[in-house]
This record gives structure tokens, sequence and C-alpha cells, in this order.
């Protein structure tokens, strides 16, 4: 046999799928001692690349090796596994991935053992593992996006074989459930609401790494979003590739506009959702983004391109008439909104008239954030095989003509802002100066301000003075002490040593044993203050006072006490 295993390679065929029934599956989470026993001491490094659909996999596979007792490292040097999380929407993300796997020769040259995992949606194309595997001899396993929760299997095999691991599935992709893991912020947080996608835009390669669109079960969204709001998180964002396909494919199963009420009235201060598709906007949605103030007025809407006759090339399914007529609906049901989109230039054969199609929505529009592409053919979707007669130059001509149009209206926007109000989440001390705190709007605007790194997770009033077109200059309008106080009461209150405190408390002043020990004493000592004590008395009174300190109830408040005490002290620690 040799040095590579090829469980399964992807299958572009297969990766078509749609009519296989995906299922809902639990994972155990069980684990040979072997693997944990492996795990102890060892530590993990993961690098990402891609959306936000892989940054959350990171923090399930992250999730998967703690609880097998390997500790996490962010620094790539140290690491006895890395796992590179790979992306490959456009070509430009791809070549970076063989520089960076590269750089952990070093790594294998220095531990024998040390392990390279290289996932994600680049190893769903047909012949990358197996041009991996032929190139780089350290790489250990290769898995695609539909493998990740085989990780510690895999690893393990690895271990044992010391074959070379390679399982990337082609399939419609199932929903596994009770996944562990491992959040990269304390206070903002992604959940997967579903998983795929089905609109097979013809330049896009993510339906086929990624499968057939599946939602999860309503109520695994909800337990997931309901422990993030217990343990202190300020924002989630919901992502699916189209959000608004959500519960499309259960039947009679609740829609997104339902989803996304019941996830806004479990209380999550700031409330976000991503990507949401053009097509299959419906009203519900909007009605309930305008009702509840929790859910930001900040709104993705890919638009990709202006002109009708590449839309149609594309696969986008509306046209720019009836894209913009839903911006001017979005603008008037949510005064005040933002929005952001995605554009793709250069799409095969776009004309100058294509061209200035785009730039006329982006116009109308006026989007506060676009992120620009230049097209990049991806093997196997239509798209790719069509013959292109637009140069690259022509490409990047019109590419800089429109970010041009873009950072204007930006700034534009932005101007408005100036003197006005907004509340901000606050993201921690900025990476160049540590006095300046930096965090964003509920329409996603970026601002900086002078503040205490302690306000990191808090939401602040803030007063815009400057515009940077990107992002803002601030002034904190609130009383940095007064805001961070009221936090901790909130966080104070739902800590279990708290609780159990005030309950104890409660009990022992209710407590009728309790009570008529406290009178008895008061009394005595209120007799003692005016008569002559004897020793009867005085020995009394120290029977009482040792009968009331052994009651069980008295003897858990000590306990607890100590409890609440460290707790004080950790988070005077936090403030300094
Ligand atoms: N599901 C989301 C995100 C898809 S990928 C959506 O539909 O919006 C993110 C963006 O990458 C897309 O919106 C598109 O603008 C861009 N993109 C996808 N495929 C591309 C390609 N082949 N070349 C250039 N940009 C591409
Ligand atoms: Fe790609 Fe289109 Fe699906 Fe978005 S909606 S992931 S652009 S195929
Ligand atoms: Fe990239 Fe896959 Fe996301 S191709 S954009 S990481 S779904």
């Amino acid at each position: 046999m040799g040095r590579v295993v090829y469980k399964s390679l992807p299958d572009m065929s297969k990766a078509r799928d749609r009519v296989s029934n995906p299922s809902v599956i639990f994972d155990k989470l069980e684990f040979s001692d072997f693997i944990k026993e492996y795990g102890k001491g060892k530590k993990f490094f993961i690098k990402t690349h891609g959306c936000q659909a892989n940054v959350r996999d990171e923090e399930i596979m992250a999730g998967y090796l703690l609880l097998c007792g390997f500790c996490r490292t962010f620094e790539p040097s140290e690491a006895d596994i890395a796992i590179i999380n790979t992306c490959a929407v456009r070509e430009g993300a791809e070549d970076k991935i063989y520089g960076e796997i590269g750089t952990f020769k070093a790594n294998k040259k220095k531990n024998p053992n040390f392990i390279l995992g290289v996932c994600g949606c680049m190893m769903q194309q047909e012949g990358v593992a197996e041009f991996l595997t032929k190139t780089y001899q350290h790489i250990s396993l290769i898995f695609g996006t539909h493998n990740i929760s085989r990780l510690i299997d895999l690893i393990e095999e690895h271990i044992k074989t010391k074959k070379v691991i390679v399982e990337v599935k082609s399939c419609a992709g199932d929903i596994i459930e009770n996944l562990p893991s491992c959040r990269l912020d304390n206070f903002k947080a992604s959940v997967n609401i579903s998983y795929g996608c089905n609109k097979f835009c013809t330049y896009c390669i993510v339906p086929y790494t990624r499968g057939k669109e599946r939602s999860r079960p309503i109520q695994e969204i909800i337990n997931e979003c309901k422990a993030l709001v217990e343990s202190g998180y300020k924002e989630i964002t919901l992502l699916g590739q189209n959000v608004n396909s959500y519960g499309k494919d259960i039947p009679d199963g609740p829609n997104f506009a339902v989803l996304l009420e019941e996830i806004a009235k479990l209380g999550i201060p700031r409330l976000r959702f991503m990507t949401s598709h053009p097509w299959d906007f419906s009203d519900d949605m909007l009605q309930v983004i305008a009702k509840y103030p929790n859910i930001m007025k900040c709104i993705h809407l890919p638009v990709q391109s202006g002109s009708d006759n590449i839309l149609k090339k594309m696969g986008r399914r509306y046209t720019s008439e009836e894209y913009l007529a839903l911006v001017k609906k979005i603008k008037t049901t949510i005064p005040g909104v933002a929005l952001t989109t995605d554009i793709i230039v250069g799409f095969p054969n776009e004309s100058e008239e294509d061209f200035l199609g785009t730039l006329k929505v982006c116009e109308a529009v006026k989007y506060d954030q676009a992120f620009t592409f230049i097209y990049s053919p991806r093997k196997g979707t239509p798209a790719a095989a069509i013959k292109d007669d637009v140069t690259a130059e022509t490409k990047h001509e019109r590419f800089n003509r429109l970010i041009k149009l873009v950072e204007e209206h930006v700034v534009e926007n932005s101007n408005k802002m100036i003197g006005n109000e907004y509340t901000v989440l606050v993201d921690g001390p900025s990476k160049k100066d540590s006095e300046i705190l930096s965090g964003y709007t509920e329409t996603s605007k970026m601002v900086n301000f002078k503040g205490p790194a302690y306000l990191k997770g808090c939401i602040v009033n803030v007063k815009i003075t400057e515009n940077h077109a990107f992002s803002m200059t601030g002034e904190l309008l609130d009383d940095p002490i007064i805001v961070k106080a009221k936090e901790l009461k909130t966080v104070i209150d739902k800590e279990p040593c708290v609780i159990e405190y005030l309950d104890l408390k409660n009990k022992i002043s209710n407590d009728t044993d309790l009570k008529q020990i406290r009178s008895e004493i008061l009394k005595i000592e209120k007799d003692l203050r005016t008569a002559n004590s004897t020793k009867e008395i005085k020995d009394r009174l120290k029977e009482l006072n040792e009968k009331y300190a052994s009651h069980p109830l008295i003897i858990n408040l000590s306990f607890v006490e100590e409890k609440v005490k460290d707790l004080m002290k950790t988070i005077v620690g936090e403030l300094q």
C-alpha cells in the first residue's frame, strides 16, 4: 500500500446532487482513550481563509480538539497539529494556500510527529487533494467540508497508520447537531441556520463545495442562541449562504421571518444575518426587521451586476429594475437602513454598457459598503466554460472605476454621520493604539474613540466627529465606570454563586428555628446592656451563638460567601 490512503475523493457530478435527503445526526462526542491520551499537552493551530462559514467550521474543529485534550495556540511555529482551512471562491484565495502549506515544513523538520491537515472548500474541488499529496510530503490529512465531524477519527487513523489520510466526500451533506465549539469571540457569535446553497449562480463554486441547501431544526438554532444570550453574548449573526431560503427544505417548516422573530425575542442586544439573496427577500422578513429594535438595520444584499444581460447569464433570477424596487421598499420600510453589497466585475463578455449598468445601480443605491471582485473562473461552473473576450486590462480598469465610485458613496453616507450619536459595540482596544477603542455601529460602521480597555464587549454611546471613509472617529459620551458597573451588575446577578447566596440569605431570614435563635440572642444582648450578666446568661448566649453557627444553612452560607468573594476579586482584577 502507498503512503496515501484515499478514503474518498471529490466528484463534481455528485456535488451537484440535490435529490438525496440529508439526515439530522446528533454527534455522540465519543472519543477513544488513545486520542485523549495523545492530545494531552499537545498544541493545535488553525488558520482559516474565506467566509464566515469557514470561521464557524474552525470554531467547531477547535471544539473537537479541546474535547480530546489538545490545547490551542495562536503561534504556528508552536503547533503539534496545524490545520489550514481553505476557500475556493476565487483563484487568488488558492495561491495563498500553497505558500502557507510550505511554511509548515519547518514544523515537520523540528518535530517528525507534527500533523498538518488541510481542509475546507478548496479540497472539494477535483484534483486538488491528489496535487497536494504529490507536491507536499509534509501533509498528513486532507478532508472536506462534509467531513469536519470526522476530524478526530481521521487524526487517530493517521497517527496509528502513519499514512496520509484523504477523505473528501461530495454529497448533499447531513446536518450534524450537538457539535462542540470553541468560539473565537466572547461577545459576538455566528450561528449557522442552514448549510449549502441551491442557487447555482453560474460563476460560483459554493453550491459544489458546500452541498445541498439544508436547514437546521429551528429548536436547535433557538437552543444555541438562548445559550449564547445566557452566557452574555451581545451580538449574534445568523449564517447561511442564502438565509431567505431557510426552512424551504423542511415540509411545513418555519420560514426565515419566523426564525428571525423567534431569535429576536430571545433578547440578544444585537441580531444580524448573512447573506440574503435579492430574489426571495420576503415582505415578512422586512416587517420583522422593522419591528424589532435589536435586529440591526443593516442588510447585505449582493447585486453582483447591474446589467440585466449579465444578471441573466449569472443566473441571479432578478433584473436591475427588480433589485432597485426591492431596495426602495427596504429603504421606505426601514428608514436609516444601511445597505451593503457584493459586485463582480468582468463576468465573461461583460460589455462597457453592461458595466455602466453596474455603476448606475451603485449610483441609485449609494451603498454603505461594497465588496468588489474581479471575476475568477471556477473549474466545473457553467461560467468557466464561456469564452471570454474581455481583456484583463479592461477588467482592472473597470474595477478601479467601480471602487472609486463606491468610495465616493461611502464618504457621502459617512459625512452624514458627523455630529450624530450612535451606539457602538466595543470590540476592544485598537491594534495601533491601546488607548483607542474600536467597535461597530448598528449599521456596521467602524468607529474609533478614546476609552478604557475594560469597555470591551459593552455597548456605548458615541458621537461621531470625523469621517475617514471606511472608519469614523468619535467621542465616548458615557461615563465608562457607570457603563461597566451596570454591565457587571447584570453579569453578577446571573452568577450561580450570587444566585445561591441570595437564595440562602432569603431562606435564613425565613427559617423558623433560626428566627427563634436570633430573637433570643437579641433579647439576651439587650438584657445584658441593662442588667448585670450572670454566668448562666453568658453560657446561654454562647450556646445560642454556637447553635446558630452550626445550622446547615449558615454553614452553607459561609462556603458560598467565599465563592462570591473570589468572584469579586476577579471582577476587580478585570477593571484594573
Ligand atoms: N452566498 C453569498 C456569498 C457567496 S461568495 C451570496 O450569495 O452572496 C461571496 C461573494 O464572492 C459573492 O457574492 C460574489 O460576489 C463573489 N464571488 C463568488 N464567485 C466568484 C467568482 N467566481 N469570481 C469572483 N467573485 C466571486
Ligand atoms: Fe454562490 Fe449564488 Fe449560492 Fe451565493 S447564492 S453562494 S453567489 S451560488
Ligand atoms: Fe470560500 Fe467556501 Fe466560503 S468557497 S467563501 S469558504 S463557502
